[in-house]
């Protein structure tokens, strides 16, 4: 079905030409005894008209339903001075329509398909047409997004000498990582694969292997809780070398950014990348991924309140805990309403409460100003800056936790202040941030065990070695961050290449039981025996990459055919029953407690 151009093509230049278009009805305007009609295909827009002097084609044309299917044939005209549309690339010329095929006949659409009403459609009607969502341009141009910068990252990795190499989606259940999709085998009665959550351990073998250099566009899945941010089934532009630090990571990487940036948006980004370390990143910004857009910060105040009258912070302050503020300048004019909601979220981070002050017509109103001598209160203007007009939250807890809570109550503070004119957090501001020097180990109190920072994967800092017996939490990782907005956009680490330090890691510090140990990474342990170079890696998820390249706030508008919050494909249906015959073969059998 030749079409001689493009709905985005004819100009001027076009003008007595005899053209064939194809696309869809965007609209028709009958003017009474001339008929237009917008036609749209994935390029643009081009006008056509349809005279009534071509009897058949005309009356025809009066029956079409806007997303109808058209094939046009006709010439091009130029339009007059005053018809012209200069917001068209198209605007200079129209179509007359000579003769027409109907491909197809839209239906009556069960969405308006025009962005300002469309928008406003409920998402689960739109996901369940999601064919017809996607037709609007706004939408269309996202996946094109999506496919320059996929394009730019493979065209600069093929610089690099990469080879992408595409690892099994049915890969072993790992229990320690995220929750699976398990896949059950026929013709291995009881035997589950799992969903790989990351080609982590094959494209390790791949070093083993002698690749090098290998990249994927990964396909991810993760049974996780679902979020804005989150999918079940995600990308990661995955990646592995042999023969690097840390430092060649870093510059990769950032002119891989360097180049998707300047692809897809043509813009100049600064590198090298700033750095940050975990443990500055927390007592500043209260995260490990933090958003350097905006100004307010943390401050530790558990100095002031050691011997403080106000027995709750000195209390904590004696277990061993701090106390951390933020001045919400400006801020005074919070309603009760969001105070209420702030508090809230602090007490979903296990804060007991969320004391504050708030600076208001000369005076201080705060529950815990009688408890406050006046030397504290000098020290805290003094360090917290308080004028009137703002506000300042507290949070009273273990270190890692305080932090979490104000790194929380921080950036809801920056919605408010924003919703009020009163704060810029610019959205066309790229701060990318290497976060690093990260612990390797957590202490997880539920299991009584530590647990890896990143993956157990992951090596220790060369010189924090000496304490992996004696003090695992004072031993660094060789992982990093890559974080955008505060977003984490990535991470990854130099690998433990050598066998007995992984046997190490998995057995002495996070003490899986060795007969583990030996059925889910003896054979990478074994692997590590035949000649394993040094190396390391990175992934980066390529869907929230791609969110924060278009401006979007949720990652279901770049992909093309998402997952509800709920898990489910809303168009095909899925998840969905199967039958017993298929259940039989797979040797499962159903155990749902009815509600
Ligand atoms: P990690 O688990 O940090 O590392 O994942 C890397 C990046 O993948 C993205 N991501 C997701 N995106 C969308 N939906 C999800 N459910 C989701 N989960 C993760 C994030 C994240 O930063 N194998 C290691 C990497 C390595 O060490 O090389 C890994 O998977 O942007
Ligand atoms: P209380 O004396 O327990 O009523 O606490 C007085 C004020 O301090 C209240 O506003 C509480 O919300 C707040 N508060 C109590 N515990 C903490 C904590 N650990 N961190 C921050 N604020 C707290």
């Amino acid at each position: 079905m030749k079409r001689t151009n493009t709905c985005n093509e004819l100009t001027a230049a076009n003008v007595g030409e005899n053209v064939t278009l194809i696309g869809w009805v965007n609209s028709v305007r009958d003017h009474g005894g001339i008929l237009f009609v917008d036609l749209r295909d994935r390029e643009g827009i081009t006008q056509v008209v349809f005279n009534p002097e071509i009897k058949d084609v005309y009356e025809t044309a009066q029956k079409l339903k806007d997303e109808s299917v058209i094939q046009v044939f006709g010439k091009v005209a130029a339009r007059d001075e005053g018809t012209k549309n200069s917001n068209l690339k198209t605007g200079d010329i129209e179509v007359v329509a000579e003769n027409m095929i109907v491909h197809n006949i839209c239906d009556v659409l069960p969405f308006p398909l025009e962005d300002e009403r469309a928008d406003k459609v409920n998402e689960d009607l739109r996901l369940q047409y999601r064919y017809l969502d996607l037709r609007r341009p706004r939408n269309l141009n996202l996946l094109k997004t999506r496919h320059v910068a996929a394009k730019a990252i493979r065209d600069y990795l093929n610089s690099e000498n990469f080879i992408e190499v595409e690892t099994p989606i049915l890969f072993k259940s790992t229990p320690e990582g995220a929750r699976e999709f398990l896949v059950p085998s026929r013709i291995n009665p009881g035997s589950f694969y799992a969903l790989n959550q990351s080609p982590q351990q094959y494209k390790q073998m791949l070093m083993v292997s002698g690749i090098e250099r290998y990249f994927q566009m990964a396909k991810c899945f993760r049974d996780e809780d679902l979020r804005a941010d989150r999918q079940p089934e995600f990308t990661q532009v995955d990646i592995e070398l042999s023969f690097v630090e840390r430092e060649d990571m870093y510059a990769l990487i950032e002119n891989m950014l360097k180049k998707v940036w300047k692809d897809v948006l043509n813009i100049d980004i600064p590198t090298p990348f700033q750095r940050m370390h975990y443990e500055e990143a927390m007592n500043r910004y209260g995260v490990d991924k933090p958003d350097t857009r905006f100004d307010i910060e943390l401050n530790d105040l558990t100095d002031v309140f050691k011997d403080s009258q106000f027995k709750v912070f000195a209390s904590i302050v004696q277990s061993g805990g701090v106390i951390k503020a933020i001045n919400a300048k400006g801020l005074a004019d919070i309603t009760q309403g969001e105070l209420k909601n702030l508090e809230d979220i602090a007490k979903t981070l296990g804060a007991k409460g969320l004391a504050f002050i708030k600076a208001e017509n000369g005076a201080w109103k705060s529950p815990i100003l009688k408890f406050l001598s006046e030397e504290e209160q000098n020290a805290l203007r003094q360090k917290l800056n308080i004028e009137d007009g703002d506000i300042v939250f507290f949070a009273a807890s273990q270190w890692e936790q305080a932090c979490a809570i104000l790194g929380r109550i921080r950036l809801e503070c920056g919605k408010l202040l924003q919703n009020r004119g009163k704060l810029v957090i610019p959205a066309d501001k790229f701060n990318f941030l290497w976060v690093i020097e990260f612990p390797l180990m957590l202490w997880d109190e539920e299991q009584g065990r530590y647990v890896s920072a990143h993956h157990p994967f992951t090596a220790p800092v060369e010189e924090d070695m000496q304490f992996l017996d004696t003090d695992p939490l004072k031993v660094r990782g060789q992982h990093y961050d890559i974080v955008l907005n505060g977003t984490e956009l990535g991470g990854g680490s130099i690998r433990i290449h050598q066998p007995e330090v992984q046997e190490k890691v998995f057995k002495d510090v996070l003490k899986i039981p060795a007969d583990v140990v030996e059925s889910r990474f003896g054979y990478m342990l074994k692997a590590f025996k035949f000649g394993a170079p040094p190396h390391g890696g990175i992934a980066l998820g390529f869907d929230r990459l791609v969110t924060i390249l278009t401006g979007r706030s949720s990652i279901r508008d770049i992909i093309a055919f998402p997952k509800t919050q709920k898990g489910q494909d809303l168009m095909a249906q899925s998840p969905s029953p199967v039958t017993e015959k298929q259940l039989k073969d797979l040797h499962i059998k159903l155990d749902i407690i009815e509600d």
